[in-house]
Formats: structure tokens, C-alpha cells, sequence
């Protein structure tokens, strides 16, 4: 996946003193920059609307930089060299006008990635302004999420995109598959036979997926209101993950043979109707809790919150995967914000043996499960039954790990920043860590008739306390099936 060229362009940052770009997009490309991986010529070019001096803008751009970046990784040399590629253009998206002089700006060479951190809705007034320029033959785009609010809009912003630009030079982010441990996936299932076999239902009972943040909500109140929770992740983030851990192996590495596995998974989730909506989704919303013995409020009482909004920070629900592979094996998901701490795993439980010899007050112990630690502590742990050692125990179970640290294994080793990885594929113009449209499209369509289910019944959030892991029906949500959310305290 790693062997092409990184070619060299002009990334121009639309939305460039944007949240993302100050927090995210700037200092990954430092850290390319640091770890030698911008060829000399690529520039790098902020547009917003702003109008002041080109120069406090940059300066402010620099500031951000330091904040965002560890200051054991600032190399004082490497940002000099950084801050001298970066230039400042002030343009309205809008107005056909400032495309040619962006077009003057980049120069008539020079290849260009057009990085979209704005509102969906001027990603076709870009597209169709750097086409009008002639720019758009040299240029990749990539279109940061959320990609419209349901199936309609987002195809709407989809074809607004294609009339300019082709898929092979359409890059869609999910930033969750620039995370290390998710590419692991890929590697850990079909690079190590012993788990490729065990992959189905035969072996596997269920699946859990957690995404839990322990932040509320940020300062992004009114984009998060308009959004909730399965907008946010469930759509892109969660089904993502589910894909990678459910689809079929790929015939090769390339992004359609990844990508055409994906879209059977979503082709294969089973509808899920409003006579069974409340059974199979939980959607809450927290109320004022304690977070690390600090009081936190709850969602209606941030800032600038609606007191009236019924939007849910939280959803848990049970997915089945109605293919030969996934029969009968329920998938659940569950994400949050205001959670007892950020955490994101995959726990794979597989079956029991089938036939047990042991104590029968241990057999509820027995069960192997592979854990998939994607944040904090990214690693992987296989939990296996052993016997307790001494002469006292007889043949007592107990179940113990396997365990991958990669901070610990590879401990010289940084872990890239997801943007990181995603950005230096966008140059190499590779597209295996990107969504396809027809992904966006079937993860849609499978949300939003979770959406219609809820308003059809008038489904209000049910409450949570900031600090737990989500409103009491979550638990009940698995429970009923015999089991519990791996590892909740
Ligand atoms: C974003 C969501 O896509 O992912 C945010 O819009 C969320 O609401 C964020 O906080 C979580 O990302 P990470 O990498 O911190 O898990």
C-alpha cells in the first residue's frame, strides 16, 4: 500500500482558518514535512474569506501550529521550512472571480489538491469554479464529511462533484480508516490464516463495537444539533468499522477490491423496522453528570443549546449481517458522547466449545474473545483460557490475555495522526483509506430509515448522566440476548 511516490503539488485548504485546518490539517502536514515526506516544491495554500493581511493570517496559522503540535516534536528548523511553504488567499467560494486568481496563484504546472474543510453545501460552487478555470484536469478533491444530512442531499452533493470530477480523483474522508489499528484490520484478518477461519458464524457469537468520547460537545452545538449522534458516527465512523470486520476477503489490495467487499456488507444489513426499532435502537441524550469528579451540564444546558432539542448524543443497536457469513450473529454498536472515558474497541466473541468438560460453575467463564483496541492504547489482545497455576487449584479456569501493545512493541515508533496517513495518500493518489459513493450512499440509506423509524414514532432520547455508559435501555439492549457490553465498569 506504501510503495508509490509522494508526487508534488499545491494543497489548497478550502476553509483553511477552519477548526479542522488549525487542529488537524496544519499540523499533519508539519509532521510530513518532519518525517521528509513533502517533496521541496509542494506549497501549500489556506483560502477562507477573511480579508485581512495575508501575513496575520499566516502568523496565525503559526500560532495554531505550536499549540497543536507536542513541543517535543516542534524541530525548529522543520517549522521554518514548513511556514515557507504556506501562503494565504482570501476568497469567497461563491464568486467566480477568485478562481483565476487561484488559478494564477498555483501557477499553470503544478498539480493541485483541492481539500474541501467547508459546509457540504459549496463543494459544487468549488468544483464548478475550479473547472471553469481549467483547473480541474490536474486537480484531486477531497470532501471532508459530513456529506449531506441524508440519501437525497447527499447525493445531491455527490453529483454536484461529479460533474467536475471523476471518482478516481474523488477522495471522500472517513478519518477513522487513517487510524493505525483500523488499517491493522486488514492485516490482522487476512494476513494471519488462524483468524481468517474462525471468521463466521460458526465460531463467532457476536460482535461489539464502542466508540465512546468522554467530551461533550465543543463549542459545535449548532452543527451537532442539526446532526445527533448516528448522523455524526454511526453513518460514516461505526458502519465503517463494522465493513472492515465483516467483510469478505478482497482479491487484492486496490481500492475497488476493498471497497466492493464493503458495499456487500451494507447491501446485507438487515432493515431494521419501526416495529422493531425499540428493540434493536437506543438513542439518549446525557443530562448533567460527573466526569473525573468534575460536575459537567447536560446537552440542553451548553452553550448555546436549544433547552427543546430532542437530538440523541448516544445510540446503541443491534445490526445482523444477512449473508452466508453472518447469519444469526448480532452485531452491536454503541456511541456516546459524555462517556466515563473515550474509548474505541472491537471485541469479537467466539463461540463456546462444543462440549464442556470443565466445573460447571465455570462454564460462564469460557469464551475466547479478541479485543481490538483502537484508542487509547492501541492494541489487540486475544483473551484464552488457561489453568490457575498451584497445586491447590485442580483444573480451575482462568482467562488471561494475549496481548500486542504497540506503544510497547514498537516503542520508538510514533503513531501517525490519522490525517497524517490520509493526506500523504491523497498526494500519492491512492484511494484504499477513502469512501466510495455508493458506500456513502447504502450507510445512508440504512440510517435513514432509522430516522424515519424514530420520527414516524415520535421517539424522544431517553436520558443519561454524563459519566456512565448511556441510558439503562443500552444494557437492557443486550442483555436480552444473555450477554453484556464487554468490560463496562
Ligand atoms: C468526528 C465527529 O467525525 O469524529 C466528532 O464529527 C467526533 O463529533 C470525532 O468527536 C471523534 O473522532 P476521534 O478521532 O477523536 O475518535
Amino acid at each position: 500500500m506504501a510503495s508509490q511516490p509522494v508526487e508534488s503539488c499545491t494543497l489548497a485548504l478550502f476553509g483553511g482558518l477552519g477548526d479542522l485546518a488549525l487542529r488537524k490539517l496544519f499540523p499533519a502536514l508539519y509532521q510530513l514535512d518532519r518525517a521528509g515526506l513533502l517533496p521541496a516544491e509542494t506549497r501549500v495554500l489556506a483560502l477562507a474569506r477573511e480579508n485581512d493581511e495575508p501575513v496575520a493570517h499566516l502568523a496565525a496559522i503559526g500560532e495554531h501550529l505550536r499549540r497543536h503540535v507536542p513541543v517535543r516534536e516542534q524541530e525548529e528548523a522543520v517549522m521554518q521550512r514548513f511556514l515557507a511553504r504556506l501562503d494565504y488567499l482570501s476568497m469567497d467560494f461563491l464568486e467566480a472571480d477568485g478562481y483565476a486568481v487561484l488559478a494564477d496563484k498555483i501557477g499553470p504546472a503544478s498539480r493541485l489538491i483541492a481539500y474541501f474543510a467547508t459546509p457540504a453545501s459549496v463543494y459544487g460552487a468549488i468544483c464548478a469554479g475550479l473547472a471553469a478555470t481549467g483547473l480541474a484536469e490536474r486537480t484531486r478533491v477531497v470532501l471532508e464529511k459530513p456529506i449531506g444530512h441524508d440519501l437525497a442531499s447527499s447525493r445531491a452533493v455527490n453529483d454536484a462533484v461529479a460533474a467536475h470530477f471523476p471518482e478516481n480523483r474523488t477522495y471522500r474522508i472517513d478519518h477513522y480508516l487513517g487510524k493505525e489499528t483500523v488499517q491493522n484490520l486488514i492485516a490482522l484478518r487476512f494476513a494471519n490464516s488462524l483468524f481468517e477461519t474462525q471468521w463466521n458464524q460458526n465460531h463467532i457469537s457476536h460482535v461489539e463495537i464502542t466508540v465512546a468520547e468522554q467530551v461533550g460537545i465543543e463549542g459545535r452545538w449548532g452543527y451537532f444539533d442539526q446532526a445527533g449522534q448516528l448522523r455524526d458516527m454511526i453513518q460514516n465512523h461505526l458502519l465503517q468499522l463494522l465493513c472492515l470486520i465483516a467483510m469478505d476477503p478482497p482479491s487484492d489490495l486496490s481500492a475497488d477490491s476493498i471497497r466492493d467487499e464493503k458495499v456487500k456488507v451494507l447491501k446485507a444489513l438487515a432493515p431494521i423496522g419501526v416495529e422493531q426499532l425499540s428493540q434493536q435502537v437506543v438513542r439518549g441524550q446525557y443530562v448533567a453528570g460527573n466526569i473525573l469528579g468534575k460536575s459537567v451540564p447536560g446537552y440542553l444546558e451548553e452553550d448555546n443549546a436549544n433547552a427543546q432539542s430532542d437530538t440523541e448524543t448516544f445510540v446503541a443497536l443491534r445490526a445482523e449481517i444477512r449473508n452466508w457469513r453472518w447469519a444469526g450473529v448480532p452485531f452491536y454498536l454503541r456511541t456516546g458522547k459524555r462517556m466515563p472515558q473515550k474509548l474505541s474497541q472491537i471485541v469479537i466473541h467466539f463461540k463456546e466449545p462444543p462440549h464442556y468438560i470443565f466445573a460447571p460453575e465455570q462454564r460462564p467463564l469460557i469464551s475466547n474473545r479478541l479485543i481490538i483496541r483502537l484508542q487509547p492504547d492501541e492494541g489487540i489482545s486475544l483473551q484464552v483460557m488457561t489453568k490457575d497455576q498451584g497445586l491447590d487449584k485442580g483444573m480451575q479456569l482462568r482467562s488471561g490475555p494475549l496481548q500486542l501493545s504497540f506503544s510497547d512493541t514498537y516503542r520508538s515508533a510514533r503513531i501517525p495522526d490519522a490525517y497524517e496517513r490520509l493526506l500523504l495518500e491523497v498526494m500519492k493518489g491512492n484511494q484504499n483509506l477513502f469512501v466510495r459513493k455508493d458506500e456513502i450512499e447504502y450507510a445512508w440509506k440504512w440510517c435513514d430509515q432509522l430516522i424515519a423509524g424514530w420520527q414516524q414514532q415520535g421517539d424522544a432520547p431517553k436520558p443519561y448522566a454524563a459519566g456512565t455508559w448511556g441510558p439503562v435501555a443500552s444494557i437492557a439492549l443486550i442483555t436480552r440476548d444473555g450477554r453484556s457490553w464487554y468490560g463496562d465498569l
